[in-house]
């Protein structure tokens, strides 16, 4: 897999849906992920369906898959692979909400390194007749900081990609990502792009990090949900003033967009979340959260919303 100085969004759960994604990557994202998905709802419930649903202008795009053994891990990949042909399944090996770590899976891994790479092992082989190449996303490590031994069994695995976000899972988001060991992780995994994801608020870090680390993507993540135009700003190589209007314009076309894979309600639920972060730091901000918090409905909320992207 080749991956060489790309500016890339995140996984989110709650926010990089089809339609974010798709905004993102018309602003200059090189390559998105979708936000991690639960390999037994996959296998056993056909669940997942609006977060597995992407288009064709997301790509490249990778589809996040976590779980909690090997067999169910590959088999999910497989089906999900094969019927969408995305560019890459990604494994989640680093989100350590408490549900995930109740059920074992995910950054629970990050104890088990030897389990990580078994699953990505697995992995590999199954998509291995599609042609499909496996990512891995992880933390440093659970309780230590035990990226050398992780990073030892993805390689051997046969992992395409490594993106690493250097906290540690007990870490949760609290101190600094550690951008030093994503370079000791790009000296160890020279045979295979390393992404670095982390604290990346401004685009004039981007730079930054590629030199400092020697890293072949940098991630953007809760700076994109509420700037977006960062992706521009880094191609452009300038700071863009953007207005409540163009935010306003953003959420609705957005909005549009999600009425392809979300029902209403759920629509709704998202979009409020992305506001709450788009609109940080805008003046006005106040008046629109609470339009958005008054709303009782999707119409009645993008009716506001018109209203307002039209003074
Ligand atoms: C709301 C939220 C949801 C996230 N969901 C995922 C996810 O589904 N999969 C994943 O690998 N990482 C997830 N992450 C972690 C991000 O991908 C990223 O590694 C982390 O936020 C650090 O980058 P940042 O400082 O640029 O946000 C999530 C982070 C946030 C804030």
């Amino acid at each position: 897999m080749k991956i060489e100085r790309e500016v890339i969004l995140a996984p989110m759960a709650g926010y990089t849906h089809s339609a974010f994604r798709r905004l993102c990557r018309r602003l200059g994202a090189d390559r998105v992920y979708s936000e991690l998905m639960n390999a037994t709802g996959i296998v056993f419930k056909g669940e997942e369906k609006e977060l597995i649903y992407f288009v064709d202008e997301e790509r490249p795009i990778h589809l996040q898959i976590y779980g909690r053994n090997a067999e169910e891990i590959a088999e999910a990949s497989f089906k999900i692979a094969e019927k969408y042909k995305p560019e890459a399944i990604d494994i989640n090996f680093g989100c350590s909400v408490k549900k995930v770590l109740k059920a074992k899976a995910a950054g629970y891994l990050l104890q088990f390194p030897k389990v990580m790479g078994e699953i990505v092992k697995e992995t590999v082989k199954a998509l291995k007749p599609l042609g499909i190449p496996v990512t891995a996303k992880i933390r440093l490590g659970f309780y230590e900081d035990t990226l050398e031994e992780i990073a030892e069994e993805l390689l051997s695995a046969g992992v395409s990609a490594i993106a690493l976000h250097p906290r540690r899972a007990v870490d949760g988001f609290s101190g600094v990502a550690n951008w030093d060991r994503v370079r000791d992780l790009k000296r160890i995994a020279d045979s295979v792009p390393v992404i670095g994801s982390g604290d990346v608020r401004h685009w004039r870090e981007i730079d930054q990090k590629f030199e400092e680390t020697g890293c072949n993507g940098v991630m953007l993540g809760r700076a994109a949900v509420s700037n977006p135009w960062i992706f521009k700003e880094y191609r452009e190589k300038r700071d863009l003033e953007v207005g409540l209007k163009e935010r306003v314009e953003f959420v609705l076309e957005e909005l549009e967009m999600m009425w392809e894979y979300f029902d209403r309600e759920r629509a709704c639920k998202v979009i409020k979340a992305q506001i709450s972060q788009i609109f940080k730091g805008i003046r006005g901000k106040a008046r629109l959260n609470d339009l958005v918090m008054r709303s009782k409905s999707c119409e009645e909320l993008t009716s506001r919303l018109k209203e307002i992207a039209s003074l």
